[in-house]
């Protein structure tokens, strides 16, 4: 097995608080990886450190071999990584295919002198992006609401979208944080399905961030606990559920139910 990412000893403390306490942990290939955890455990300022929205207070972030710490988020998803939020950030006022296009590497390659020259050329490379994006609509269930705006799709259909928008940059690694919440079982399904699609027949990594303790654990290969900033366990699924430290701190929250 192949080494993706690497944290070591990862820090990030805003003011006096430490959301994320000297975490070390290794992604390897062949994995889905998830990230679970009480609410304020500090799972998606670790995504957020991952990805390069916050600089570790202490630590390194190793990606494929290369030290990626001070890289900007966009030198990130240039590198293969690429994310969906928590709180959907999708463009509103633009359809489902341009939420798309907008993300692909191509559409800004597209400099004046070859605008200028125009022709055929230029038509044909536009026409291979729209039929990239359009593949990935197919794929995440979304090519008959190409046209759609995103603000009139559905809670469930813009979390897909946010994928598609992450699959559009062509990355390596995706991260989803909580790409369930607000599904309902049918959609959740076909979420689980759509992961497994990713990463078995496009080859992708997924690291994912979720609370439906079901999804979870039909989903992982492998499960990572965090807890007030700290990891506290790391294991297959059903060595998770048997942990003391894990269900204690889930306690009263019930590990088999959603939240
Ligand atoms: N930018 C910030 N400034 C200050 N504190 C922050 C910031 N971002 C997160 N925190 C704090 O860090 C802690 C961890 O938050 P985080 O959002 O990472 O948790 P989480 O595990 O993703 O929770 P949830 O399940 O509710 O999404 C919380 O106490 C939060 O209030
Ligand atoms: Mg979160």
């Amino acid at each position: 097995m192949s080494e993706i990412m690497r944290a070591d000893n990862v820090s990030m403390i805003f003011g006096g608080l430490t959301a994320v306490d000297n975490i070390s942990l290794t992604m390897e290939d062949n994995e889905i990886l998830s990230l679970i955890g009480p609410n304020g455990a500090g799972k998606t300022t670790f995504f957020n450190m991952l990805t390069g929205v916050y600089q570790p207070t202490f630590g390194t972030i190793t990606f494929y071999g290369e030290n990626i710490t001070k890289l900007k988020p966009y030198e990130r998803v240039a590198k293969g990584i690429s994310r969906t939020f928590q709180n959907i950030r999708l463009f509103s006022s633009m359809t489902t295919l341009e939420n798309l296009l907008v993300a692909h590497p191509k559409c800004n390659s597209e400099n004046i002198g070859r605008v200028l020259l125009g022709g055929k050329k230029l038509k044909k490379a536009r026409q291979e992006i729209v039929e990239e994006c359009e593949e990935i609509l197919e794929i995440v269930g979304l090519k008959d609401k190409e046209d759609e705006l995103a603000t009139n799709l559905s809670y469930g259909k813009q979390r897909l979208l946010e994928i598609g928008r992450a699959l559009a940059t062509n990355p390596k690694l995706v991260l989803l944080d909580e790409p369930g919440a607000g599904m309902n079982s049918m959609e959740k399904e076909e979420l689980s399905t759509l992961i497994r699609y990713i990463t078995q027949k496009m080859d992708k990594k997924v690291l994912l961030i979720e609370h439906d303790m079901r999804f979870v654990m039909g989903i992982s290969d492998r499960i990572l606990v965090l807890d007030h900033g700290e990891l506290i366990a790391n294991g297959k699924p059903e060595e998770i559920q048997q942990n003391q430290m894990v269900i204690e701190a889930y306690l009263g929250k019930g590990m088999t139910d959603e939240e």
